[in-house]
């Protein structure tokens, strides 16, 4: 507490709670090499030098690492929350109280406070903000149009937040560039697939601690985070089920070995279901009644409308809450329980610590880059939504590889010639 300057402002739970963070956050930091050598560099080039930059992002030990990183190049940064219960309290506290940068964000805090956390982080007035679900943009475009000039860019970090980023831009109102972090490929390839795929299952089964190993498993949506979260619940032994709306993604999974069927079909056959769509009440009305007593259910996607959970609770007695991120709906009609993890809430957030570090080193090598990127490219980027150069991709692959120990081969001079050139055949 006494590393806390005197004019920082900050809405954290307890500043006490700092030594812990500041722990767990060099933990992280370990399995983070790729942000670390930005930060090595950001600190003695200073690209960030003076701008005001807003994160909302999970308030985890990771993203403490990419706080310091962006702090070390110079940012005047503000986090917040990008959801209400995914803060990790004693990390906020040492952010604020070990490296002095003002946090707004609690775990559990109202869909009030976390609205009035993503105002108070504009009233800094920004020129750069990272997004996690393009809230902090869509508000500065409803209410604070005013602000717009002074934004260099943005920085979207997931699949939800830049659908929204397209269809903003699709109404006429993206009028300043924001780079889709998450359409890197150093970031959805790792992050979604297999950051998602452990942790969502960490997230279950802290919450439960039920086994996996012989339960049918029903996964909603096969996109990137789908396909994680299906491959590590076969690992651990689980029948998975898939169902999808996409008929290319739905062959995929037959081909990758999982059984495929609409939802309502699935319904009655699940022991746990996990959405993974970014779409709203892909588990519906419909599917609780239809489903077996006990039936776990929870959401792993972005924004916590996948399950609707209003028509749980209009066909339920009250919930009870059995254990922490636990809530049992009895229903009216069955008497059936549906056991809803973390409030329909990212699971892997709610109930766990989010994606492992070493995940994640890459997913925010990715902003560090992009946010130095938007700086450097600020008079030449158009509005719109961009992507970070391939180069830069390949670079971030690189020192993973490198931070790993591995080596791979590089294209000899004639492979070179052979597969950029047409005239030979057979
Ligand atoms: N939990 C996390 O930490 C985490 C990490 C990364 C992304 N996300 C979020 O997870 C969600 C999915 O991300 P992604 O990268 O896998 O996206 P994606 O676009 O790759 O995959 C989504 C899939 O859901 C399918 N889908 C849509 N509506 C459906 C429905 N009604 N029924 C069945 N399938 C349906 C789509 O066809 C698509 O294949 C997004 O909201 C994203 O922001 C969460």
């Amino acid at each position: 507490m006494s590393a806390t300057p005197r004019a920082l402002e900050y809405d954290v739970k307890d500043l006490g709670l700092a030594a812990q963070g500041k722990q767990r956050i060099e933990w992280a930091e370990r399995d983070m090499p790729v942000l670390r050598l930005i930060r090595e560099r950001f600190a003695s080039e200073r690209p960030l030098e003076g701008v005001r930059l807003v994160a909302c992002a999970h308030i985890t030990t990771e993203t403490a690492n990419l706080a310091r990183a962006l702090k070390a190049g110079g940012a005047e940064a503000v986090l917040i929350a990008s959801n209400p219960l995914s803060t990790q309290d004693d990390v906020a506290a040492s952010l604020v109280a070990d490296w002095g940068i003002p946090v707004y964000a609690i775990k559990g805090e109202s869909t009030d406070t976390y609205n009035r956390h993503v105002r108070t982080a504009l009233d800094s007035k920004p020129q750069i903000i990272i997004d996690d679900g393009s809230d902090v943009v869509a508000t500065l475009i409803k209410e604070r149009k005013d602000q717009i000039p002074d934004l260099i860019g943005s920085t979207e970090e997931t699949t939800t937040g830049i659908q929204r980023l397209h269809a903003i831009n699709a109404a006429g109102l993206l009028t300043f560039p924001s780079i889709a972090v998450n359409d890197a490929q150093t970031k959805h390839f790792f992050d979604n697939r297999y950051g998602t795929g452990q942790s969502t299952l960490d997230g279950i089964i802290r919450a439960t601690n039920i086994l996996l190993a012989g339960r049918s498993l029903v996964v909603v949506g096969y996109g990137w985070c789908g396909k994680g979260v299906a491959l590590r619940g076969r690992g651990m032994g689980a029948n998975v089920i898939v169902t999808e709306v996409d008929p290319i993604k739905a062959v995929e999974a037959v081909m990758d070995g999982f059984r495929v069927m609409p939802i309502a079909a699935a319904a009655p056959l699940g022991d746990i279901f996990v959405t993974v769509t970014g779409n709203r009440h892909v588990i519906d009305g419909s599917h609780f009644a239809a489903m077996k007593d006990g039936a776990i259910v929870c959401n792993s996607g972005h924004f916590d409308l996948e399950l609707n959970l209003v028509a749980l609770g209009g066909m339920s007695e009250p919930p009870a809450t059995i254990r922490p991120f636990v809530e049992e709906y009895r229903l009216k009609s069955s008497g059936n329980r549906i056991v809803v993890l973390g409030e329909g809430r990212l699971i892997n957030l709610a109930a766990a610590e989010g994606h492992p570090a070493s995940v994640m080193d890459m997913s925010f090598a990715n902003q560090a880059l992009s946010v130095e990127y938007l700086i450097k490219h600020r008079s030449e980027l158009k509005p719109g939504v961009h992507l970070l150069p391939p180069e830069v991709d390949k670079e971030i692959a690189g020192l993973k590889l490198q931070a790993l120990g591995l080596s791979i081969d590089e294209l000899t001079p004639e492979q070179l010639e052979y597969i950029s050139s047409w005239e030979t055949g057979t």
